[in-house]
């Protein structure tokens, strides 16, 4: 199978059989993290350009080291230093970024929809690094990748998302896919922060235990603080008292329960000391399923969907620079 997809905008739009791909290719590329050499030639010749215009730790580092892992060369342009700040529209920015020729524009923008809005008027691949409250493909499957690395599966699956549902894209993007991959999805938080138009797809509750009980994986959400207009809970107090998970929540559970968070976190507002640093908790194990998710997104997109058969062994990575050198000639 190929990844037929020009973009990686959001995983509304992906099938199982998508999703899975870009699952089975971020597998294949893990492996490479764990060398004393961390580096192929996979994508020599290729530029990635990283567009940021919100802060970032996570997303923006792992698609950095993604790209130098795949040899790719990576340019990061922060909203704060770019041209953007004297009045440039993002279209404009775009379009001169893309005059540079990069085979692939990594995006992050407050705004909904402006990774869409650049893919209908570029050549380059684009990438949603997480375009305002909508979605946030790579963060979705790192966490699908985490989740069937420790269970083997998707259906059947209970899983709770807690927390600041409406402000989410990680809620949104996880919602799409686990639904898509035939787990039942929680949504918990004040009703305040429970979109409505999110009932068909999920059960919603205000109450933390309630989602919490038999669940397989808790996936906790921070207040998105920077997108919340207007009053949502009386104070943050008030928010800890009732959602933010501690270990006796996890007796509710089932007891091989996964502790997910897509960071930064709050501790002591949504998630516990206890809990973020406890055996139930995966966290850093998504950070560093980030890089392999980040790595096969490029490689897909940057070399049209190639199918991935394995991680290359020694002798295909010769291969593969010869075939560069050849090709360079
Ligand atoms: N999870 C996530 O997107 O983290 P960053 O904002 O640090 O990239």
């Amino acid at each position: 199978m190929r990844f037929s997809q020009r973009h990686l905008l959001g995983l509304e739009e992906l099938d199982r059989e998508e999703i899975l791909f870009l699952l089975d290719t971020a597998a294949s590329f893990r492996e490479i993290s764990e060398r004393e050499i961390k580096k192929v030639p996979a994508l020599r010749g290729k530029t990635v350009v990283a567009a940021f215009f919100e802060p970032s730790t996570r997303t923006r580092i792992s698609f950095e080291i993604a790209a130098k892992r795949l040899s790719a060369d990576f340019v990061s342009l922060s909203g704060t230093v770019s041209s953007a700040a004297k009045g440039e529209t993002l279209l404009d920015t775009a379009r001169n970024l893309a005059a540079m020729q990069p085979d692939v524009l990594v995006l992050r923008h407050p705004s909904a929809g402006t990774p869409h809005l650049l893919a209908k008027h570029l050549q380059c691949a684009v990438v949603n690094a997480g375009d305002g409250c909508h979605e946030h493909p790579t963060q979705a499957l790192l966490d699908l990748l985490t989740i069937r690395e420790r269970k083997g599966r998707f259906e059947g699956l209970v899983v709770a998302i807690v927390g600041d549902i409406l402000h989410s894209r990680v809620a949104r993007s996880n919602l799409f896919a686990l639904r898509t991959l035939g787990a039942e999805v929680r949504l918990a938080g004040p009703r305040t922060l429970l979109p409505s138009e999110c009932a068909p797809w999920a059960f919603t509750t205000p109450h933390l235990e309630e989602a919490v009980q038999g669940a397989d994986v808790v996936m906790l959400l921070r207040l998105q603080r920077e997108r919340q207009v207007g009053n949502f809970f009386p104070s943050l107090e008030e928010y800890s008292r009732y959602y933010c998970l501690e270990e006796g929540h996890l007796k509710l559970a089932k007891p091989d329960v996964m502790v997910m968070h897509p960071g930064p976190l709050n501790r002591g507002i949504e998630i516990s000391s206890a809990v973020a640093d406890g055996p139930y908790s995966v966290i850093l194990d998504q950070v560093a399923n980030g890089v392999a998710v980040r790595m096969a997104v490029l490689y897909l997109l940057g070399t049209g969907g190639r199918r991935v058969e394995a991680v290359p062994t020694k002798t295909q990575m010769t291969a593969i620079q010869r075939s560069g050198r050849r090709a360079t000639r």
